[in-house]
């Protein structure tokens, strides 16, 4: 029985992967709290196969002696929202870079060598080839969110080539579903709860990128993880079109019932400083390996809306 380590399994995605790895194996989440809930893992925690760890990984001994005995890390824990670090930059060198070195050397000094890293398409900055394919290059991320999982990209290969770990790294689009914790979606179903005559709108609302439905990047990470064998791989994670965020404004408002509601757009290109304006990830390399997600941008939107409000 593989018994599984998930930092940040107390998250949105985490909590997913969480509902779905218990069913294979053992389960040990790691997670400070910060943005995640126990509310989110609340079912699993009479059953023998889970353990719940509150810890930062920042703290390096716990995390050593929590990870002892585990056979497969899920990397997922990092500060998961650009706007935050624009605030505050350290923010990703620390939760991303910082706590990712500590993650390899608990796995290092406890012999482990599987890791599979929750990377995204922020590395890949404002490409000029979209969509866009796992090995474009020069990777110029626009974000210290985007950099930091560069650098965590860049460090995972190193253990891999040093170490001799095997590594699945996935570069998701934007993932949403139920128990969001940030995101458009997310934002504006909070700006509604407060005012419902007015939505306001980060950027021009011509931001169009890809969403995937959190069932098909849990499906797709496990699918990936079991079936590509080489020592160090790389994904992108996405749906094969995208949407803009008018539309999802428009269509939540629709699925809400506010015909009434003005949208108020802030204007200009992006909605935020390192925010990355058009994004469309090439997933046929997930293809050829068998996976397709079950749902376009628009039908992921559409679901995450009704599982929200
Ligand atoms: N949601 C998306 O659209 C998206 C897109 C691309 C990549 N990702 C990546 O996927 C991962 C999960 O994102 P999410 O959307 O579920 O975010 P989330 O905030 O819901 O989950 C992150 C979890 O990590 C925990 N955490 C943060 N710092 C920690 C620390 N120092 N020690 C222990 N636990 C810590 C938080 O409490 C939280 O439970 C992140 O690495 C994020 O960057 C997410």
């Amino acid at each position: 029985m593989t018994k599984y380590f998930i930092t940040g399994g107390a998250g949105f995605i985490g909590s997913h992967l969480t509902d779905s790895l218990i069913n294979k194996g053992r389960v040990a989440i790691y997670d400070n709290l910060s943005s995640g809930s126990k509310e989110f893992i609340a079912r699993h925690f009479k059953k023998d196969n889970f353990r719940f760890i509150k810890g930062d990984l920042l703290d390096e001994k716990f995390l050593n002696k929590s990870m002892a005995g585990s056979d497969f890390v899920f990397h997922l824990a990092a500060n998961p929202d650009i706007q935050l670090s624009v605030k505050k930059p350290s923010l990703d060198f620390e939760q991303g870079n910082v706590a990712t070195f500590n993650v390899l050397e608990a796995m290092r000094k406890n012999s482990i060598s599987k890791i599979c890293f929750s990377s995204s398409s922020a590395v890949f900055g404002e490409p000029k080839i979209m969509p866009t394919p796992e090995d474009y290059g020069p990777l110029l991320p626009i974000s210290t969110y985007g950099a930091s999982k560069l650098a965590c990209e860049g460090l995972i290969s190193a253990y891999c080539h040093i170490y001799g770990f095997q590594a699945w790294m996935f570069r998701f689009a934007n993932v949403i579903g139920p128990r969001l914790t940030h995101g458009a979606i997310h934002d504006f179903i909070k700006k509604l709860g407060k005012n419902k005559k007015t939505l306001e709108v980060l950027g021009d609302g011509n931001q169009s990128k890809s969403y995937i439905h959190v069932k098909d990047c849990i499906e797709g990470m496990i699918f990936g993880a079991s079936r590509a064998g080489q020592q160090l791989n790389i994904f992108n994670l996405g749906a094969n079109d995208r949407t803009k965020v008018k539309d999802i404004a428009q269509a939540l408002l629709k699925e809400m019932g506010l015909d009434q509601t003005k949208i108020i757009f802030t204007g200009g290109k992006r909605g935020w400083q390192g925010d990355v304006p058009q994004m469309l990830l090439d997933i046929s390399r997930m293809g050829k390996l068998g996976w397709q997600p079950k749902y376009n941008s628009m039908e992921a939107v559409i679901k995450t809306i009704k599982e929200n409000i």
